[in-house]
């Protein structure tokens, strides 16, 4: 069932309450891959009721960024995400949840918002906090998913959550890969043919890195030396960054000691991707 307005989506949701049934949200922005449908299935084994947001969030889109060409298909995705267990797909317009005069925004400060992608998209994290914070007091869940695909985001919401006294757990799910290793994405369709037999590399580099890790190679600069090197073996991928911080404070360190997280994002073409892995003794 699609529901696009926030008053109808509460009604609901109150009636839901009211007998006993415990609420599960999985936020998304839509074009539905294995990866969103797997927090929807783990949604619906631990909730009886399963809210999945479909809303492209113009607020952590840069303008120079991807927002209005960004993939849509939300007959496609209700299919899907029924298909996976959402009871409800919260359908929003962009005047609904920002009307005219909304003015306000969450942010969360220091190095956990500055580092990876919020060094190269410094307004990012701002809009994401800002919109799952309204999600959050939208559908009033007792547990939200997220994927471990996009760990800084993860990182940041769990502290937004805890610096702001909210009632909810919020739960980490795994990557979801295509067979090759790549990660699951919606931009993954922006991709030439070329440019996608070229992106494994990432998921390769990554991998490899937590082999020497493994093996004893504890050395962050050399860590990132072994990720870059591989990486640069193709020639279409331009990168953006290699880097590898403490998890999931996100603080610099020379040597990973107990958990640290690599993360890498690269440019093939138009199409900027994102991937990681955890390196954890
Ligand atoms: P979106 O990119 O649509 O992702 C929705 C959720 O699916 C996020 O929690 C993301 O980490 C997870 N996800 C994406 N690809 C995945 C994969 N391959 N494996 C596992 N999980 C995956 O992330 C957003 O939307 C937005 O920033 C949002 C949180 C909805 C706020 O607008």
């Amino acid at each position: 069932m699609i529901i696009t307005t926030i008053k109808e989506l509460r009604a609901y949701l109150d009636t839901q309450r009211k007998s006993g049934k415990t609420i599960g949200l999985v936020p998304t922005m839509g074009f539905l891959h294995e990866g969103h449908l797997s927090l929807i299935r783990r949604a619906k084994a631990e909730n009886h009721i399963v809210v999945m947001s479909d809303f492209v969030n113009p607020t952590q889109f840069a303008p120079n960024e991807d927002f209005e060409s960004y993939p849509r298909n939300i007959e496609h995705d209700e299919q899907l995400a029924t298909d996976a267990g959402a009871d409800v797909i919260f359908y929003p317009s962009v005047e609904e949840m920002y009307p005219n005069g909304s003015s306000t925004f969450v942010e969360a400060e220091g190095d956990i918002t500055k580092v990876l992608c919020g060094a190269s998209r410094p307004s990012h994290f701002k809009g994401v906090t800002t919109v799952v914070a309204m999600l959050f007091n939208i559908v009033q869940p007792q547990k939200a998913y997220f994927g471990q695909k996009d760990a800084q985001q993860a990182a940041v919401l769990i502290k937004m959550a805890t610096d702001l006294h909210m009632n909810i757990e919020l739960i980490v799910c795994p990557i979801v890969r295509e067979e090759d290793g790549l990660a699951m994405s919606s931009r993954n369709t922006y991709l030439s043919a070329n440019e996608r037999a070229q992106a494994v590399i990432l998921n390769q580099a990554l991998v490899k890195a937590k082999t020497i890790f493994e093996n004893g190679e504890h050395n962050v600069p050399n860590l990132i030396k072994t990720i870059t090197d591989k990486i640069t073996e193709m020639p279409l991928a331009d990168i953006d960054y290699v880097s590898i911080y403490e998890y999931p404070s996100l603080k610099t360190i020379e040597t990973v000691k107990e958990k640290a997280l690599a993360a890498v994002a690269v440019r093939f073409g138009k199409t900027r991707l994102i991937d990681n892995i955890i390196l954890e003794k």
